[in-house]
């Protein structure tokens, strides 16, 4: 349970949770598109993969992650990571943010993507690619019904992508064979698939060998970019989280795991030298 307790009232950065590091291929866009705010990421990389941990789990280490970020002086925190969004956002938002603090707010990343879906699939036949958690969750499926009731949804569930991902071998030979052996079983189940949601931030890690294996024609679909819009959209009908945002176009990055390690790799996701700090969530 989130304590209620002091937090910090001035105005702070931006806070983007993940896992691990796939929420660096958020964060990239929604800097790119606002890199006027300051920003702190957190990637709980000594827990990660939350992808095959149950409801329960998902949803203690997300809301302590939310915890640490709002005592850190976010007002306003993205879940940069399908699992937590289908698994704990809608409970943190219900549940543990009205005791908490009212005023500050937790978005996710399903939502977004699938606001973008219903004009980019023709066939109406949409897959989705993710975690064993966010398919068993079934949260794309009725997000999709809600938005496009007639887009049929095949979920695949890619329980190697993130632990390639985690553990640096994105780009080996080896992970050709698990990139390959989900895309086809997918397009298998449905060969009428016209558009493919990458519904994990980690997955655009692996996009060289994903765009290897998906047959020519069928569409992609990347997440950053729609977070990134509907971000920006959020914070101009909204004023009032938009100035509890401060405005220095930093980044800092925190990690629960060795923060050498975390620097070296998300320097490479991410373009650009950087270091990071280890944190403890509990
Ligand atoms: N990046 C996360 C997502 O978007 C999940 C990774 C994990 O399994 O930890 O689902």
């Amino acid at each position: 349970m989130i304590q209620k307790g002091a937090l910090p009232t001035a105005p702070g950065p931006i806070g983007v949770f993940d896992s691990g590091y796939g929420g660096l291929t958020i964060l990239r866009q929604i800097r790119r598109l606002m890199p006027q705010y300051d920003y702190l990421y957190l990637g709980d990389n000594a827990r990660a993969p939350y992808g095959t941990r149950s409801f329960d789990v998902v949803y203690e280490f997300t809301r302590q992650a939310v915890r640490f970020l709002f005592g850190q002086g976010c007002h306003l925190v993205i879940l940069a990571c399908n699992t937590a969004s289908a698994k704990a956002l809608r409970s943190i938002q219900q549940n543990d943010l009205p005791e908490l603090d009212p005023q500050r707010r937790v978005l996710g990343v399903i939502r977004p993507t699938v606001e973008a879906v219903g004009d980019i699939s023709k066939s109406r036949h949409v897959g989705v690619m993710a975690t064993p958690g966010t398919i068993r969750s079934t949260t794309y499926e009725l997000e999709i019904a809600k938005l496009h009731p007639d887009i049929r949804v095949t979920g695949e569930a890619c329980p190697m992508w993130v632990p390639l991902v985690e553990n640096d071998e994105y780009d080996s030979p080896g992970a050709d064979y698990f990139v390959r052996e989900r895309i086809d079983n997918l397009l298998r189940r449905d060969p009428d698939i016209d558009s493919v949601i990458l519904g994990c931030t980690h997955y655009p890690l692996l996009m060289g060998k994903i765009r290897r294996y998906m047959p020519q024609g069928i569409c992609i679909i990347e997440q950053g970019s729609y977070v990134a819009e509907s971000l920006q959209d959020y914070l101009t009908r909204h004023g009032e989280m938009a100035r509890r945002i401060t405005c220095g176009g930093s980044v800092r990055f925190l990690t629960t795991e060795r923060a050498e390690t975390f620097g070296q790799n998300a320097t490479t996701f991410m373009g650009e030298p950087l270091s990071a700090e280890r944190v403890s969530l509990r």
